[in-house]
């Protein structure tokens, strides 16, 4: 059985009373919390800060917590959401002016480092760095909102991805996010995804426990079929 980590993302949260719907999608199996940051800069959209952050962390939401920052620039925001207490922080290429730097610079305060590719950005960003990576984050929608569909093109670039990283023997995670649910989480994954972002997938069922465990279900029985 490989190893699939859900991460769910806090944007479909019900955000006037976070603490304890986050408490509650952890307790029901949630390995990590995504936590998307959006500037009204580089997204059309604007939301939470490393204050809010740092508060999951005081209200003891202990789990790993994966900042993706869609915000320009970035390389400010990084030593506060490391200090607010991020265990990885992942940017997109096109936010940062020096790519290299700033994922030293998420290393430099502690944390995992992870780069995230648009649905129209292309991978070519990788030949360089890839072995600085921790993780590598594909969005499967343009970024901006919650509860979007799941673009198809995304499969393809899974399946490079996975290739690569393969082919190299490389430790990197390997995350989709944007439009995942219980009904396509088993393709994604076969194409080689092991960490999957999702929000209106999990926040919008009333018992997060259920469908938490339909998900995994449906990963474990579909596992054997994949095609990596
Ligand atoms: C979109 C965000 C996603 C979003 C996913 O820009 O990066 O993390 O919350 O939401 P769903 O799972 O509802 O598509
Ligand atoms: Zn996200």
């Amino acid at each position: 059985m490989k190893n699939f980590l859900l991460s769910s993302s806090i944007l479909s949260a019900d955000f006037s009373r976070l603490g304890e719907d986050v408490k509650k999608v952890i307790d029901a199996g949630s390995d990590w919390i995504h936590f998307d940051v959006m500037d009204n800069h580089y997204v059309p959209n604007l939301t939470m800060g490393p204050m809010i952050l740092k508060s999951l962390r005081d209200y003891n939401i202990n789990v790993p917590i994966d900042v993706h920052l869609m915000a320009k620039p970035v390389d400010d925001l990084i030593p506060k959401f490391a200090k607010a207490g991020a265990d990885f922080i992942t940017f997109h290429p096109e936010s940062s002016n020096h790519i290299d730097r700033t994922l030293k610079l998420i290393k430099d305060n502690g944390c995992k480092a992870g780069l995230a590719f648009n649905p129209s950005t292309s991978l070519n960003f990788l030949d360089y760095i890839i072995d600085k990576l921790d993780l590598i984050l594909l969005m499967s929608v343009n970024p901006g909102f919650g509860n979007q569909s799941f673009l198809s093109s995304t499969f393809k670039k899974i399946r490079e991805v996975r290739k690569w990283i393969k082919l190299n023997s490389l430790d990197i995670l390997l995350e989709v996010d944007g439009g995942i649910k219980l009904e396509n989480i088993s393709e994604i994954a076969s194409y080689g995804a092991n960490v999957f972002v999702i929000g209106s997938g999990i926040f919008d069922h009333s018992d997060y426990y259920k469908i938490i465990k339909d998900i995994r279900r449906k990963l474990k029985l579909s596992s054997s079929k994949f095609l990596y």
